[in-house]
């Protein structure tokens, strides 16, 4: 069998195994755990990477494509593309693993993106926009081409647009510290909608936001041989003082073309 139709294969199992996710009313543990090193256990790289993402039926991963010196963007906000093809199929195979999908302000304006599935078999999900002030303009393609429902998070001092078609509202409450939703918070409403399978996909200050939370279950980093020298950052947390207070998690990686994915799992 080519290695197309073997990956092919592979993920017709990994969809079939959520759909037996989302049925049950339990978790669904993998018998045996990928090892550290992508093909362990004699499991395809497909197998490798997303059975670990179809086993609870609570997900929260983020993901972040990256230069080797940490940059997602140019300061101008231009990211296409900062990694390669294997990378992008890999963002949608995440998509298609998700009930939705969440983006900042940032992303929603710089990018225009549609956020839907298309470079793998697989359902959209929810889009979500964290747009406090009400700054995206509606006339992006995510609140534009029906292609999936989207959730538009603003707050109650935003001036709400008005809703249409397969775009909703939803105002919410500033509590964070320094402003913006609490990332629990915004999960929880998600969760209250049956979305418990969440996809944070950008840019850096969103995902920075939900790891400083501690509300990450995954984070996957692919970094891509390039180096800008600046630019939009990728993660950014408060400073340590000591390497000791770094964060250390497990991790695994996988070679996507000229990209390494590091595949970060947060939790114990
Ligand atoms: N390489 C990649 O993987 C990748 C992925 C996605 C995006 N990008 C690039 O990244 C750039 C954008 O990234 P960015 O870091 O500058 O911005 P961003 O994360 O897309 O958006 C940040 C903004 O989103 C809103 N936001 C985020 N979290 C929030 C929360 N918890 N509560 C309330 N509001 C929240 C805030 O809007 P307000 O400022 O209005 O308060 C915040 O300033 C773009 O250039 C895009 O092309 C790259």
């Amino acid at each position: 069998m080519n290695e197309k139709r073997a990956d092919a294969r592979a993920w017709d199992a990994i969809l079939e195994r959520l759909a037996t996710l989302r049925r049950s009313e339990e978790d669904q543990p993998v018998v045996r755990e990928p090892g550290t090193e992508g093909h362990a256990g004699g499991r395809s790289q497909v197998e490798a990477i997303y059975l670990p993402l179809v086993q609870t039926r609570k997900l929260v991963i983020a993901q972040l494509g990256q230069t080797l010196d940490g940059r997602i963007a140019t300061h101008s906000g231009h990211s296409h593309f900062v990694t390669g093809a294997e990378d992008i199929e890999h963002l949608h195979r995440l998509r298609a693993l998700v009930d939705a999908v969440v983006v900042g302000a940032g992303t929603a304006i710089s990018d225009d993106p549609q956020l839907t599935v298309r470079h793998v078999r697989g359902d959209n999900p929810v889009r979500v926009v964290l747009d406090p002030s009400g700054r995206v303009p509606s006339d992006r393609k995510l609140f534009q081409d029906g292609a999936a429902p989207t959730l538009w998070l603003q707050s109650r001092r935003a001036k709400p647009p008005s809703a249409s078609g397969t775009v909703e509202v939803l105002q919410m409450d500033e509590v964070a510290a320094g402003g913006g939703f609490h990332p629990a918070t915004v999960l929880e409403r998600l969760a209250a909608r049956g979305m418990t399978r969440v996809l944070v996909e950008g840019g850096g200050l969103t995902v920075s936001r939900f790891l400083a939370a501690g509300v990450l279950d995954r984070l996957h980093l692919t970094v891509a041989p390039l180096l800008l020298g600046s630019g939009r950052p990728s993660v950014t947390l408060d400073p340590v003082r000591t390497l000791q207070e770094a964060l250390r998690p497990q991790c695994r990686h996988f070679a996507l073309g000229p990209d390494i994915l590091f595949d970060l799992c947060l939790r114990p």
